[in-house]
């Protein structure tokens, strides 16, 4: 938009403007925020300041309230209830057999309607889980052992709308579904992630309940004070659990933002502990409790999404099939390889990554200069680009829309094939991962498939 047209633009037209952008969504009426002229909207700068406040905080508002009709943020979100078919499935049973450990189990009976079968919440699969690896140890409860360290799976690139947070929150919930322990952790103060989990920042996450409450600087028993607050919080306080059995939360909000802001100063001030080390030392002090941490990084090379890198040890680089993401990939990989290196030469340890994935996502296998791209990166990296890719799937926008996963959305017979496609290669993706963190552990008797 042109800059003099708004910076001179009186009352009226901003209000015309406003009917614009409600024109196109709905009839809630937003507030009209204060234009006022006077010598300041001389300057092109006031100029830009005003309108983008304006407008982005008349955005926000009204996409809140779109988010609000397909699912109220005060809702507390819930987990569909499985079919028996699909507890077989998960634990590797028979249907039979899931229904007589329920019989041993006394676990009520739930029945789903109107069909009249028996249902299963994630709770009871999981109590389920716990009876079958009693009987044999080690077979059902994939936890990890004596001599196996924890995986911190990172899902980071540049480029915004990869999938990162996509495939970060289906990589989280498909571990929880297989029993594993997993926190996962949002990096993004956009927390997407965060959303996806049932939890609206701005509504459910209080100042320091965010990331940035165990990693902030604060003044952290430093003599240099380089903070207001009380030092970082315990990593246990900021963690919660979620409506999904099994898979706990670190919660993103827009002050993770201020981390940004406070790492260079305690550079300059030399900290002793140093921005890089914050998220892997808050992962170190719950790390007994996890199988799995995920993260969801930013789509930025900033100092959130270093630290996050350096406390990684399996990185997963989201990729979409296009000559300009490809490029975009290359940067972010150059860029970060060298600025890890002088993390490195500052005293850091060298970051020993267990594993190193390139997933391509919103795939169209039917795409002709898609295929190309995806041959190129085969080509030149080989097994490092994951074998299964994620299909682009109207089903995975449909469910991101109603912040759900594709484990969470009930299939109906309208969108039945879709979703099954989508649901197969998502399986197929998170499959392999799985399977790389087995042989990280050495692994030998385990089911990378259900
Ligand atoms: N496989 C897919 N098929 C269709 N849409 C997808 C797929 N993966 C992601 N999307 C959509 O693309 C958008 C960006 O995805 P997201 O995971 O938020 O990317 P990032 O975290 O890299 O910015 C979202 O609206 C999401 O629903
Ligand atoms: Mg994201």
């Amino acid at each position: 938009m042109d800059q003099n047209t708004v910076q001179d633009r009186p009352r009226a037209d901003a209000d015309s403007d406003r009917q614009d952008v409600e024109g196109i969504a709905t009839p809630l009426v937003a507030p009209t925020l204060p234009l006022q002229g006077g010598k300041n909207s001389a300057s092109p700068n006031n100029g830009i300041a005003r309108s983008f406040t304006r407008k982005g905080e008349l955005l926000s508002r009204k996409l809140s309230r779109l988010a609000e009709e397909v699912w109220a943020p005060e809702q507390t979100k819930q987990l569909r209830p499985f079919q028996t078919q699909e507890v077989a499935a998960l634990l590797g049973v028979t249907e039979r057999y899931v229904r007589q450990m329920a019989n041993e189990l006394e676990i009520p009976k739930a029945d789903a309607k109107p069909v009249g079968r028996r249902v299963w919440t994630l709770d009871e699969i999981s109590r389920l889980r716990i009876h079958l690896d009693a009987k044999s140890p080690g077979r059902y409860l994939p936890h990890r052992r004596e001599g196996e360290h924890i995986q911190v799976l990172n899902f980071a690139t540049f480029k915004g709308g990869s999938g990162k947070s996509t495939q970060a929150v289906h990589a989280a919930q498909y571990f929880a579904l297989r029993g594993y322990r997993v926190l996962a952790i949002d990096l993004d103060p956009q927390a997407s992630l965060t959303t996806m989990l049932g939890v609206t920042p701005e509504l459910h996450v209080g100042p320091q309940e965010s990331l940035f409450g165990a990693i902030s600087f604060q003044d952290d028993g430093d003599p240099t004070k380089l903070g207001e607050g009380r030092g970082p919080r315990p990593m246990r306080e900021v963690i919660r659990q979620t409506y999904f059995t099994g898979l706990d939360l670190v919660p993103a909000s827009l002050e993770l933002a201020e981390f940004e802001t406070e790492s260079p100063r305690a550079l300059m001030l030399r900290h002793p502990s140093p921005f890089f080390t914050r998220i892997s030392s808050a992962i170190d002090q719950v790390a007994d409790d996890y199988d799995i941490v995920v993260l969801d990084s930013p789509p930025q090379l900033g100092f959130i999404t270093m630290a996050g890198l350096y406390a990684s040890t399996g990185l997963v680089v989201t990729v979409h099939p296009q000559m300009i993401d490809v490029a975009s990939m290359a940067q972010f990989m150059t860029l970060a390889g060298s600025l890890m290196e002088v993390l490195e030469g500052q005293g850091g340890r060298t970051v020993p990554l267990d594993f190193e994935k390139i997933l391509v996502t919103r795939h169209t296998p039917s795409d002709q200069p898609q295929m190309a791209v995806v041959t190129f990166l085969r080509s030149l990296f080989r097994t490092d680009v994951l074998t299964a890719t994620m299909v682009n799937s109207t089903a995975v926008a449909d469910c991101g829309l109603a912040r759900q996963t594709l484990y969470e959305a009930v299939r109906d017979s309208s969108n039945k094939r879709t979703y099954d496609r989508a649901l197969q290669s998502m399986d197929g993706v998170n499959a392999e991962l799985e399977a790389e963190v087995l042989r990280v552990w050495h692994r030998t008797n385990h089911r990378a498939e259900d």
